[in-house]
């Protein structure tokens, strides 16, 4: 019953996407080895695949000396870390229940197997043994993606996030179909909003994850896009910023 379902599910992107599909820019080269190989990477249709860039423009801007990756997996999101990561002399922990340690190339990086919210009480001695510094500068959260998981997630590693650290999580905007960002469409499966529940409890808001949009709370910027199962990205502003909002 679920093998015609999901046959029936596949019947009807296929046709969807003869119909729907608008297409995208084809980029010439940029002339940034570490970007180029990320921009073909983009072009294979996955879950993740619009992502990439952005993930690489993230992490490049915020310069991180620390990047933490929570699930591994394929190493579709180590690929662009690793590439960021180099660019801008950062370490990489990824931390994954499954052994993924053979994911990543980079010499700085790192791999733990362990479940994240468990390995989160051990992350400052860990770092300390390390001689690396005792906070996250780019959190990225792409796990479960289920609701009491991603609670604990956000209540375990919050708190760890530098000053001015990021965090970004992956799957915001998930159910049974997803849309690219040139209109194609996939099948996926409906967490019943986990993650962006989750973050909406912490932060004490309701947002529509449907659609792109802005916010500012509790001292974060937060900045969603829809396409591909969802991206959200926090920002921890300053405290002059959220000075200003105030007055
Ligand atoms: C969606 S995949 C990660 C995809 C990866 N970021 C990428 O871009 O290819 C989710 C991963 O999270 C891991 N995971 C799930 N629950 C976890 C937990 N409690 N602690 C650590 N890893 C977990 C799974 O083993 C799986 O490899």
């Amino acid at each position: 019953m679920k093998q015609l379902k999901l046959k029936i599910l596949l019947m009807y992107r296929d046709l969807y996407n003869v119909f729907f599909t608008r297409g995208k820019q084809s980029l010439e080269k940029t002339g940034l080895k570490a970007l180029d190989e990320i921009i073909a990477r983009a072009n294979k249709p996955t879950d993740f695949s619009d992502h990439l860039v952005p993930l690489f423009n993230e992490t490049l801007l915020c310069k991180p000396k620390l990047i933490v990756e929570l699930g591994t997996r394929g190493g579709e999101s180590t690929f662009v870390f690793e590439r960021a990561a180099e660019l801008c002399g950062s370490t990489l922990l990824s931390i994954d229940m499954d052994d993924c340690s053979g994911s990543c190339a980079y010499p700085k990086w790192n791999f733990v197997k362990s479940d994240d919210v468990a390995f989160a009480k051990k992350f400052k001695a860990w770092c300390r043994n390390k001689q690396l510094p005792r906070q996250v500068d780019l959190l990225f959260i792409d796990t479960s993606h289920l609701y009491e998981h991603t609670a604990q997630e956000i209540q375990a590693w919050f708190p760890l996030v530098s000053e001015n650290g990021k965090v970004i999580f992956h799957d915001t905007n998930l159910a049974y179909f997803y849309f690219h960002a040139d209109g194609s469409m996939d099948v996926a499966w409906d967490n019943q909003r986990g993650v962006i529940r989750a973050l909406e409890e912490y932060f004490g808001c309701c947002w529509n994850e449907k659609f792109a949009f802005t916010d500012v709370q509790n001292g974060w910027l937060i900045r969603h896009q829809p396409h591909c199962n969802g991206f959200t990205v926090l920002d921890r502003l300053s405290n002059n910023v959220t000075r200003k909002r105030r007055g």
